[in-house]
């Protein structure tokens, strides 16, 4: 064996030893301990903690070398002239201000959602944001869309270098500003396409996401039904913006109210659907732990699941050719992103998972999947889209 193969492996394997100490100290003595603090302390804890070392490239360069392996083109997709190299991206809500996208795209994912931003800076709901399920594998939330604003956010994320960054696709999730101010429908599109501008100048920037379905808005979720979307998506295709403009879909919409959104989205410039959001029917929701009616918000992580795989293999069904999916909701592992894959997503988000399962999990899940795909005989991800898709 050449002594480069025999290195080869050596790295391949001093790397899954690292990702499996990840995992097990993660779950063993990490998530404990930080599990003991309240969920909101923790996420300040981590985005700062992530933020700092992300600005130090010896760290970076470590993180880089453990978590990021060689191009793997079972994974690689292009979708909208982005490449993307693991079809595992960060999921909206966790860098709400974009201050860890350097870390993130040396963890192993494939894209990373920072957000949601709205226009003008907005503290978001009385804390505590978040309450942790842990045996139902979910987190309440109630931030309420808390926020730096877009235009000191877009300046953050300008301000870092290419090295920092070396053209990682981040994608911006842009709602409307929680607050009083910005209530009636036209305050409410003059919000969300004053931040569309914004970003279109930013090159950083690669996709825009419309977060129509935050359930935490001042005047509810006006942007979900078929009238109020096509007013806000003709505003939105009038800024002309170069980046693909994907919609963040609701989760609690029964099929036919669903498939009416997507019948607008087609009719406008809009490259494709993040397929769902936070699941708020509480009530109907099996949950293991208890859940006080005095703690406030919507669900996430395994109570999402069922439903965004349903909702994405009807999109997939009826607008697959012309949308291109990404689904998110309850995703903790490699062939958990299969199923939603095989069901018709072209890429699919996590954050709870991260949340529960530690930093490690975008990079296990695009190691594992990769195998997924090879043990079914697929060359490329692409080949195995939607194949569990049937009426
Ligand atoms: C801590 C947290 C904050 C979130 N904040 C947002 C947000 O600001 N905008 C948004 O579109 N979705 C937000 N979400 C929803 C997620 O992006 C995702 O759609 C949902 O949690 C399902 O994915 P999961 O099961 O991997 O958590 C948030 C989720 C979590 C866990």
């Amino acid at each position: 064996m050449s002594p480069f193969i025999y290195f080869a492996i050596m790295v391949s394997m001093i790397r899954r030893s690292f990702w499996a100490f990840c995992h097990w100290s993660y779950g063993v003595i990490a998530k404990p301990l930080l599990f003991l603090v309240s969920p909101d302390t923790t996420h300040g804890m981590m985005i700062h903690m992530t933020s700092v070392s992300g600005r130090v490239p010896l760290l970076r360069g470590f993180v880089k070398f453990i978590f990021i392996r060689r191009r793997d083109e079972r994974i690689v997709q292009n979708y909208h002239g982005i490449e993307f190299k693991s079809p595992v991206g960060l999921s909206a809500g966790f860098d709400k201000n974009g201050e860890i996208m350097p870390m993130i795209s040396r963890l192993g994912f494939g894209f990373g959602t920072v957000g949601s931003v709205t226009a003008k800076q907005c503290d978001g709901n009385p804390r505590p944001w978040f309450y942790r399920l842990p045996e139902s594998k979910s987190l309440v939330i109630n931030a309420g869309l808390a926020n730096d604003g877009s235009t000191a956010i877009l300046k953050r994320i300008h301000s870092y270098s290419q090295s920092e960054i070396n053209n990682f696709p981040i994608a911006l999730s842009v709602a409307k500003t929680n607050s009083c101010e910005v209530v009636s429908i036209k305050e409410g599109i003059e919000d969300y396409v004053t931040t569309v501008r914004r970003a279109k100048k930013e090159p950083r920037i690669k996709m825009i996401e419309l977060n129509i379905s935050c359930p935490n808005t001042y005047g509810g979720e006006p942007f979900t039904t078929p009238e109020k979307l096509e007013k806000l998506l003709k505003a939105v295709d009038a800024v002309g913006a170069k980046q693909p403009v994907f919609i963040k879909m609701p989760i609690d919409h029964e099929w036919p109210a669903f498939k009416k959104l997507l019948d607008v989205a087609i009719k406008h410039k809009i490259a494709g659907v993040t397929v769902s959001n936070l699941y708020k029917d509480r009530a109907s929701a099996e949950l293991k732990d208890n859940l006080p009616d005095s703690v406030k918000g919507n669900l996430s992580g395994q109570p999402t699941w069922q439903r965004s795989n349903d909702l994405i293999k009807k999109t997939y069904l009826e607008y697959g050719k012309k949308l291109t999916i990404i689904g998110v909701g309850g995703i903790f592992t490699a062939q958990q992103a299969y199923t939603k894959i095989r069901l018709g997503a072209n890429l699919v988000e996590i954050i709870t998972g991260v949340i529960f399962n530690g930093p490690q999990l975008a990079a296990e899940i695009s190691y594992d999947l990769s195998k997924l795909l090879e043990r079914d005989g697929f060359v490329n991800i692409s080949q195995a889209i939607g194949i569990d898709a049937k009426r």
